[in-house]
Parts: structure tokens; sequence; C-alpha cells
């Protein structure tokens, strides 16, 4: 249940009404201060000035024709307009008792494509991938809860001139006996490995362009090698994926060689729209309209003088790809702030050239980067690349130490479960809780603490509610019981768990998870207020008074446990 659109949608009736044009919106909000009511609209302000009639006076007709009987007890205008909504408890609670019956199909059933994650192959993942591929993902789970048809693209860098140089030594190590698995078992120093051949042995360097000629035209024996490497490499990352507890599988896997076939042909396109023009033997699409302050274009080169595509020009052949083959409304990519001139430029081409239909939405939803405690780029004490492998194995063993020293009953079995969900847990949660376009410091201490908004604190919160129900004997899962909400906090808390679907409305539409993570935790601050203040299973309490608070306390689990699930956050009974 939408409550915001529903009640937008009953005050829109009453404006139409009363005569007020269509164009004006209801500008309704949640109130932001106790006593406004729960809800608070105020689109009869500006209606009134365009009619040029008194506000409070139209503000009160709107009240007249409003129909909310048996959903608000008191419906009442302030100040010079506002109108003022308290919620009925009983309507809420009617509401939570279905809000389990939740139906989400066809709502907003658009299809989008979404490009995250889309590491390089030609190296191990590093952290640099890690704000792509969860945030990416967050936002896959929330679109596709909402209705929509999402298409995973995992556009991974499986492509270009370092293949030459990775299928030489490939070569050679097999030639040794190595079987490709074990040769590739550690990327990194297999990539070092090939550079440092490149660099030092002549003959290798020329083999190696020699390669990438290959590969280019075809060749069988070139392109098999190229074959083993990148599947070697794509279960590495799959791995990850599975360890980050990612929806990324193989089916989302669409690399840049996929593309290799229509980039000529792309080319050709904008060529003969007058786009792409020959500027020192290179095709290269001017943009005025990114034009630099002294009005230079931007300049988009989408093939080199030497005849080979760009990183731009496989940009460009997806999209068309994913427009015109995948039938995308939207199509979302989830990439380094760092890449938002090259996103801009791609988007610019592709609008110009008629590849994508003005109705569709492109966005480029960037991210800042994750610096260490030094506030420069994270990195390993050395100084080099952190392997997100490395990354997550740690957060699991630092997990483990807080989870032992939280709990030391858990058994050793359950304790590494705990651990794991916890660690990755809060690595996630750490990443999908700040706002997405800002850099974030990596502090181990403060994602792992149980206090605060983080993820440890968030499984806590569920697992608090789970052991109200052990200790009453009851199973949480089959309980219902009939909801009534008399105390205040009791009714705050319903109108947040009803508030979910709008939390969620709102971080789909613009792909901000920590949107999300700000509703779960303002749930879970509310759901400790509430157990304080109304006593659950204290025996003092009528049987009717605990049932109803046992039922407001799964609504809430419930959309804790569904939340999380959203953020690919896992949770657990006890911790
Ligand atoms: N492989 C690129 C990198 O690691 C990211 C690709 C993002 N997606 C895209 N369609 N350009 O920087």
């Amino acid at each position: 249940m939408n409550i915001r659109s529903f009640l937008a949608d009953r005050i829109r009736n009453a404006m139409s009404d009363v005569g007020i044009p269509n164009d004006y919106s209801p500008a309704l909000a949640i109130s932001k201060k106790a006593g406004f009511g729960d809800y608070q609209a105020n689109g009869a302000m500006s209606a009134a000035k365009a009619m040029k009639t008194n506000p409070r006076e139209l503000a009160q007709s709107i009240v007249n024709s409003l129909d909310l009987a048996g959903v608000a007890e008191k419906v009442e205008i302030a100040g010079p307009g506002f109108i003022n909504i308290h919620l009925s408890e009983s309507w809420l609670a009617q509401q939570l008792a279905h809000s389990a019956e939740r139906d989400h199909e066809d709502d907003h059933s658009q299809i989008v494509v979404i490009d995250y994650s889309s590491p390089n192959l030609a190296k191990e993942m590093h952290v640099g991938h890690l704000r792509s591929t969860i945030i990416g993902d967050a936002i896959a789970r929330v679109l596709a809860f909402r209705g929509d048809k999402v298409i995973r693209q995992n556009h991974v860098g499986d492509w270009g001139t370092q293949f030459g140089m990775l299928i030489a030594e490939l070569e050679d190590q097999l030639g040794e006996g190595e079987q490709a698995a074990l040769a590739l078992k550690d990327l990194e120093g297999f990539y070092q490995q090939a550079k440092a051949h490149f660099d030092e042995d002549p003959n290798f360097a020329d083999r190696a362009r020699d390669y990438v000629v290959k590969l280019q035209s075809g060749d069988t024996k070139v392109l098999n090698l190229w074959a083993q490497f990148k599947d070697v490499s794509l279960n590495h990352s799959e791995d990850i994926y599975r360890k980050l507890n990612v929806t990324l599988n193989a089916d989302a896997v669409r690399g840049e060689s996929f593309y290799n076939d229509d980039l000529a042909p792309t080319v050709a396109e904008l060529k003969k729209k007058g786009l792409a023009v020959e500027d020192a033997g290179a095709q290269v699409v001017f943009l005025q309209e990114l034009a630099d302050k002294n009005g230079n274009p931007s300049p988009v080169i989408v093939q080199k003088k030497d005849g080979g595509f760009l990183y731009a020009s496989t940009d460009l052949a997806a999209l068309r790809f994913r427009t015109g083959t995948l039938n995308a409304d939207r199509v979302l990519y989830f990439i380094d702030a760092r890449q938002s001139l090259h996103m801009q430029q791609v988007f610019t081409v592709a609008r110009k050239a008629g590849f994508v239909d003005e109705w569709v939405s492109l966005e480029h939803h960037p991210f800042g980067t994750m610096m260490g405690a030094d506030g420069k780029p994270f990195k390993t004490r050395s100084g080099g690349t952190v392997k997100l492998a490395d990354l997550l194995d740690e957060a699991i063993e630092r997990a483990a130490k807080v989870v032992r020293d939280k709990n030391p009953d858990l058994d050793e079995g359950e304790a590494r479960g705990v651990a794991r969900k916890v660690g990755i847990g809060a690595v996630k949660y750490a990443d999908l809780s700040k706002t997405r376009t800002n850099d974030y410091i990596f502090n181990w201490e403060a994602m792992l603490a149980f206090e605060g908004n983080t993820g440890p604190y968030m499984q806590y919160a569920y697992t608090r509610i789970f052991s109200v129900f052990r200790k009453a004997n009851i199973d949480m899962q089959s309980f219902t019981a009939e909801l009534d909400l008399r105390e205040p906090q009791e009714k705050a808390l319903a109108l947040k768990a009803l508030q979910f679907d709008e939390a969620l409305e709102q971080v789909g539409n613009e792909a901000m998870p920590h949107i999300l993570c700000t509703y779960l935790y303002d749930l879970a601050s509310l759901f400790m207020t509430f157990y304080e203040a109304c006593p659950i299973l204290k025996s003092d309490v009528a049987p009717d008074t605990r049932n109803s608070r046992l039922q407001l306390s799964k609504a809430v689990a419930e959309t804790l446990k569904k939340g999380l699930e959203l953020l690919g956050i896992e949770t657990m009974e006890r911790m």
C-alpha cells in the first residue's frame, strides 16, 4: 500500500471538484513535525496564487469535497493553507494487516536495463568495482520487487589490446603443461608476469601485437585461448558475486566483445547522419552541446585512424542493443563519477543519431570514491590496489571476532554463518547507507558497530524481534492477531511500517539506496521506542494487547527482513 499516492489521488479528485486545473499537484508529503498530522498537502497555496483566490478558503473547499471517511480521523487547515491529515488508527491497522498480501505486479512494469559491476576481465576484481556492484544490485532488486522487468547487463571489459599480451602469456604457460585455471589462479600475478614479458622481451611483444590482430580477425587458435582466459576470469568474478550475495550470474554477462559486429555499422550510421566526420584520419563526432567554456565542441572519437574502435563506440553499440533489441524504457548505468563526461557524450550522440527514442530514460548514476582512513583512495598498506576477495575475507574474519564477543554461546557452525552474514552485510550496508554521489571513508570499526545506522545494528534489530517470539514460544511466521493501535508509539510504528512502499518508490525513481537504509534505520529505532514504552510479554499485559503488539512486531520484522533483502543483506534469527 502506497499511502502517499492513495491520499494524493483523493486530494487530486477533490481539487478537480473545486475547479482546480489538473496540472496543479496536491504537493503531498509526510509531515515533518508532530501535531501537524501524518501527511501534509501544500498544493492549495500555489493553486490559489494562480487562480488569484484566498488560499485558506481554497484549502477549505478542497477539504469540504475531500472524501477520506474511514481513512482520516481529522483533516484540518493550518497556517496560510496547509492541509494536515491525521490518519485513523483503525484504518492503519487494517492496511497493515493486508500489507503482507502486497501485490506489485504490473504497477510499474517498465523494462529497465541495468549496467553494473562491469569489471575488466584482464585483472582481478578490486575495490574499485565494489560500489557499482552492490549499489547496482540493490537497485535491481528494488525495481524488480516494484514490478519492473529488470534486465541485468554485466558489461565486462573482455576486449582490447591488452588481451594480446595475456593470450601470449597463457599460450606459453599452457605449453609448459599448465592448466588454464591453474595458470590464472592468481589473475593479478598473471597480469604482472605478462606485462613484464611484454616490456622486456621484444619477441614476446611482437607476438602479443600479432595476437591482437589475429584476435580481431577471428583466428581460431587465438580466439580459443582468449575464450579460456575469459572463462577463468569470469569464474573469479562469479565467486565474488556469490560471496557478496549479489544477483549477477552468467546470464547477465554481455561483455564488450558481444558488440564487435555492430561497431562498423554503428560508425557507418553516424557518418551517414552527418554526425561523425573525418578529423586527422579518425572518425569524430563534435558535440556543441557539451562545449567547453571557450565554446570548443566536445570531441567523441568513434573510430581511430588505424580503424580500431573505442570505449565510446562500444557503448553506442550497446545502447542500440539495449533499446532496439532489449526494448528498454529505462537504461541505468552505475559507473564511477569519473566517467560522467564519457556517459554524457554517449547519451548525447545516441540521441542525436536517433538510436534511442525520446521517451527512453538514459541515466548515469555516478558514485563517489571509497577512501581510506587517510582520506585518500582506499589502498593496501603498501599502496597497492585492494583485491575484493581479500577485503571480503577480512570482513568475515573481523565480524567473527565481534560475534564471538557479543555471543560466546553460539556454536561453532552457527557462529561461522552469522559472521559471514554480518561481515558481508556490514561492508554492503556501510556503502549503501551513504549518499551515493559522495566519497566515503571505509572504516572497519564504524561499519561493524552494533550502534548507529550500521548493518549489524539492522540485523540485530531483526533478531531482537525474533527473540521476543522465541521467549513467548510462538512461531512468528504462522502467528496472526487483531491489531489495535492505542498508544502513540504503536501508531507511529505502524505508520512507519506502512511507508515502506513509499520509500521503495523513491529509491527506485532516484536510484538512491541510502533512502531505504534511512527508512529501515528509522523503522528499527521506532521499534526500540515502542518496545520500551509498550511491554509485550509482561504478565500484566492483557492478552489482546499482547497479541496486537506481537502482530505489530511481526509486521516490523517482516519489513526489516524484506528491506534488508532488497539491499542484498541477509538476516538471521539470532546473532
Ligand atoms: N569496464 C569499465 C571499467 O572497469 C566499466 C564499464 C561500465 N559500463 C559501461 N557501459 N561503460 O571502468
